[in-house]
């Protein structure tokens, strides 16, 4: 792979904010101290997980956080991305998310927790209207516990990812396949969001934000078939919820498909954002369908769906198969910004990383190197963004892959459960050296 990493990293502008990101689920573990989620109840079907693990341990970060909290302070980033687990707060334990929020303000870091990254109490429904009521209630809880000392809150995370993933295609929790009846599961979450914004500026919270999941979609040719197969794609991706939010009205043609008096909805749904976050990882080649199942970076995924997948050809992949496109980073965010123009507020990475095996990990380091850049060249175009996120800190359960995909700058020994060992990888310290740069005397 080519990388720049002879010449420093441009300089990005002070305050700028950088961090890395975790999700409750894929690191807490002390899964038998909180009620249990739609992914226990995955986890446990055989078959689900590719490795057959669960992440009843996971990084036992809930025992651990004191040590992840050092490995934060030592990397010297400025802000920790973290979820909050809502069935561990339905079983009265805040207690946990106290202390973890103490522990990043005495070592200098602004805690940014997440109040929904995938792991929704079993007991609830995204296809019940009711579930969105529920966050609001949850979410007044947690922020009258913690909002004295967090400024920066983001409400959900990727709700098209866990719409499609989960609801549409079953390959995540609650692995139903209901193609597009799953639409009502994205209402209700931008719904869920827009109370859950009320709810937190009633409790006099600010730094409002959510994060989804963005990427440029390239047509397979330049045929017709080709380029409504990638038009539909990128409605799916990256309007259907950022419309709604943002403009404060969905992509023609499914407003009506959307249950309930969507209308009046939307006024809740586009509550101002105090931020927007954008995790990126890769674009998406997409073509007409192609007549049977095909199966995508572990996603199998159905003939009667109007698009197909494709693979992108000529490009590094990482150990998921995910090509690495740095530009693409730019192009996606120069491509909402003339989109959206002052319809979107200051903009944030809030993850971006890639999974590679070894401690030595020089791939990870050429995958980093390049989006900085890219990053910053979004800026130099005029694009306001205001953070950077890594994803992740730690070696994870990473969903229905298991611990087989290592995403951290910290090596976790799942092998040995008993110590669950963290070791710093090299990207760790190519990170922790350009933030120092970043933080240093001069230009
Ligand atoms: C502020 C936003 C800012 C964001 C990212 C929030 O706390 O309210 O204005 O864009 O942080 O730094
Ligand atoms: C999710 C993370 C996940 C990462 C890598 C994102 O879609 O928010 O939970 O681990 O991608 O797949």
């Amino acid at each position: 792979m080519t990388t720049e990493a002879g010449n420093p990293i441009p300089r990005f502008p002070a305050g700028f904010l950088w961090g890395v990101s975790t999700s409750a689920h894929q690191i807490e573990g002390a899964a038998d101290a909180r009620e249990p989620s739609v992914w226990d109840a995955f986890t446990a079907e055989p078959g689900r997980v590719k490795d057959g693990s669960t992440a009843a341990v996971a990084c036992d970060h809930y025992h651990r956080y004191r040590e992840d909290v050092a490995l934060l302070r030592e990397l010297g980033v400025d802000a920790y991305r973290f979820s909050i687990s809502w069935p561990r707060v339905r079983s009265g334990d805040l207690d946990f998310y106290d202390r973890l929020v103490d522990e990043l303000c005495a070592a200098g870091v602004r805690p940014v927790p997440t109040l929904f990254h995938w792991d929704l109490p079993a007991a609830l429904d995204w296809l019940d209207r009711d579930t969105a009521e529920r966050f609001a209630e949850y979410v007044s809880v947690v922020a009258g516990r913690l909002g004295d000392r967090v400024p920066q809150w983001i409400t959900l995370n990727e709700p098209a990812e866990h719409t499609l993933l989960g609801h549409a295609l079953g390959v995540h929790a609650p692995g139903r396949r209901l193609l597009f009846d799953a639409l009502p599961v994205a209402h209700h979450q931008l719904l869920a969001h827009g109370l859950a914004v009320r709810a937190l500026r009633a409790s006099g919270a600010t730094g409002i934000g959510l994060t989804n999941s963005h990427g440029p979609t390239w047509p397979a040719s330049r045929e017709q078939a080709d380029l409504e197969a990638a038009d539909f794609y990128d409605v799916l991706l990256n309007r259907l919820f950022a419309d709604p939010l943002l403009l404060g009205r969905y992509p023609e043609g499914i407003g009506e498909l959307m249950p309930g008096d969507a209308e009046a909805d939307l006024k809740i749904i586009a509550e101002p954002l105090d931020w927007y976050g954008i995790n990126y990882y890769a674009p998406t080649r997409v073509g007409a369908p192609q007549g049977t199942e095909i199966e995508f970076g572990g996603v199998s995924m159905p003939a009667e769906l109007p698009f197909s997948v494709r693979e992108i050809e000529d490009r590094p992949v990482t150990d998921f198969g995910w090509p690495v496109v740095p530009e693409a980073l730019t192009d996606l965010l120069t491509t909402f910004h003339e989109r959206y123009a002052d319809r979107l507020p200051p903009v944030v990475i809030t993850e971006n990383g890639c999974s590679y095996d070894g401690l030595d990990d020089q791939d990870r380091i050429a995958y980093l190197d390049g989006h900085i850049r890219a990053l910053h060249r979004a800026l130099e175009a005029d694009v306001d963004v205001r953070g950077y996120f890594v994803w992740s800190l730690l070696d994870n359960f990473e969903w229905a892959e298991g611990y087989a995909r290592r995403f951290g700058l910290v090596h976790v020994n799942f092998e040995d459960p008993a110590t669950l060992k963290r070791t710093p990888k090299a990207s760790y310290r190519w990170l922790r050296d350009v933030l120092r740069a970043q933080k240093g005397a001069g230009a």
